[in-house]
C-alpha cells in the first residue's frame, strides 16, 4: 500500500519515534565528507509547489539528492498551469513520466489529499493553505528534542498570527502528541474563531508567559493571507507581541527561540535577537534536510521503484 505524509494526525507516537531515529542516522550521514547514500537510487521525487517556498522546496530537493533519488521541480510560473492546466491534469501528466513521490504545496487546504487520490505515488504535504505543514512540525519537534532531550512536560509558547498559520496547527498537533504543554499567545484577532478541540492554553499577555516557558516559537504576520486589518499597526503589534531585545534579555539562556521563517525582522522578532546563542532558527533549517531524508526514506525505502534503473527484477 502506498504511504503518504499528509498530516501529523496520521502519525502515531511509534511513527514519530521511528522518524526521529531515522533522522539521527541521516544527521550522521550529513557530517560525512560525501554526505550521500544510495538508499533511494532509481526513485524520482517531484516538487509540485503552487506557492512560493525557499526552505521546504530546497531542503526536500537536497534530501532527495542525498538519498541518490532523481528530482523533478515544477514551477508554476514556467509551467502549463499558466495556460489553464488543472491540478489534476498536472498530477496525471507528471505521474505518466514515472514518479515515486510528490511533495505538494498549495494555497488551498486539502489539495494534498486530492493529489493522493489522483496519483499512485507517495504524497507529502509541503503546506496546504492555513491547514497543515507536517514536515515543519517534525523538524521543529526534532530541534526541540535535540536541546531538551524530549518535549514531555516542557512548556512551549507559540506567539503571533495563529489564525493564518499552518505551522501553528501542525506544531500544536506534534508538540502536544509528544507531551508538551502549549500556550498560544496572540491578540484575539489573530486567533482562529474557535479553538474547540485544540489541546492548548491561550494568553493575550506575552510578558506574563515569558517567565514560565522553555521555548518561544514566533510566527510571521502573514499579511498576504489577511483580508482586513487585524492589528492597529505593525508597530503596536511589536509592542504587545514582538520578541524585542528587552524581552529576550529576560529569558534564561536555556529558553529556545524558534521561528519557521521567513522572518519579518523588527516585527515579530528583533534583528539582534536572531543572533543570540539560544536562537535556533538556522538549526531548524539545517534539521529540515535530515528530517526530510527520514520522511522520504520512511515512505519509499521499501518496495520497488516506479521505474527500475537496472531494468531487472
Ligand atoms: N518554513 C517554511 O515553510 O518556509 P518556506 O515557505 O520558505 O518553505
Amino acid at each position: 500500500m502506498t504511504r503518504h505524509l499528509l498530516s501529523i494526525d496520521d502519525l502515531s507516537l511509534d511513527d514519530l519515534d521511528e522518524l526521529f531515529r531515522l533522522t539521527d542516522g541521516f544527521v550522521e550521514v550529513g557530517r560525512r565528507r560525501i554526505p550521500k547514500v544510495p538508499a533511494l537510487k532509481g526513485r524520482t521525487v517531484v516538487s509540485l509547489f503552487y506557492e512560493d517556498s525557499t526552505r521546504t522546496r530546497l531542503s526536500f530537493e537536497t534530501a532527495a539528492k542525498r538519498l541518490t533519488a532523481d528530482t523533478m521541480t515544477f514551477s508554476v510560473s514556467t509551467s502549463s498551469v499558466k495556460k489553464g492546466e488543472s491540478v489534476r491534469d498536472t498530477v496525471e501528466t507528471i505521474e505518466a513520466m514515472g514518479i515515486d513521490a510528490i511533495v505538494v504545496r498549495h494555497a488551498s487546504a486539502g489539495v494534498p489529499w486530492q493529489v493522493a487520490q489522483w496519483s499512485s505515488a507517495s504524497v507529502i504535504n509541503g503546506g496546504d493553505g492555513w491547514h497543515g505543514h507536517p514536515t515543519q512540525a517534525l523538524l521543529d519537534s526534532y530541534t526541540i528534542r535535540t536541546h531538551l532531550g524530549s518535549l514531555e512536560g516542557h512548556h512551549i509558547a507559540i506567539v503571533g498570527d495563529i489564525k493564518h498559520s499552518r505551522v501553528a496547527r501542525s506544531d500544536v498537533a506534534a508538540f502536544t502528541k509528544l507531551g508538551a504543554r502549549v500556550t498560544l499567545v496572540a491578540p484575539g484577532t489573530l486567533l482562529p474563531p474557535s479553538l474547540e478541540g485544540w489541546p492548548v492554553e491561550v494568553s493575550h499577555d506575552l510578558d506574563a508567559v515569558l517567565d514560565e516557558v522553555d521555548v518561544v516559537y514566533l510566527l510571521r504576520m502573514q499579511q498576504e493571507r489577511m483580508t482586513e486589518a487585524l492589528v492597529p499597526s505593525l508597530e503596536e503589534y511589536t509592542v504587545g507581541y514582538g520578541l524585542t531585545r528587552d524581552r529576550a534579555a529576560r529569558l534564561g539562556d536555556h529558553v529556545l527561540i524558534m521561528h519557521p521563517g521567513p522572518m519579518n525582522r523588527g516585527v515579530e522578532i528583533a534583528a539582534e535577537v536572531t543572533d543570540l546563542p539560544n536562537a535556533v532558527i538556522l538549526e531548524q533549517v539545517a534539521n529540515g534536510v535530515p528530517v526530510r531524508m527520514a520522511v522520504l526514506f520512511w515512505l519509499l525505502g521499501v518496495g520497488p521503484p516506479a521505474v527500475d534503473p537496472e531494468g531487472g527484477e
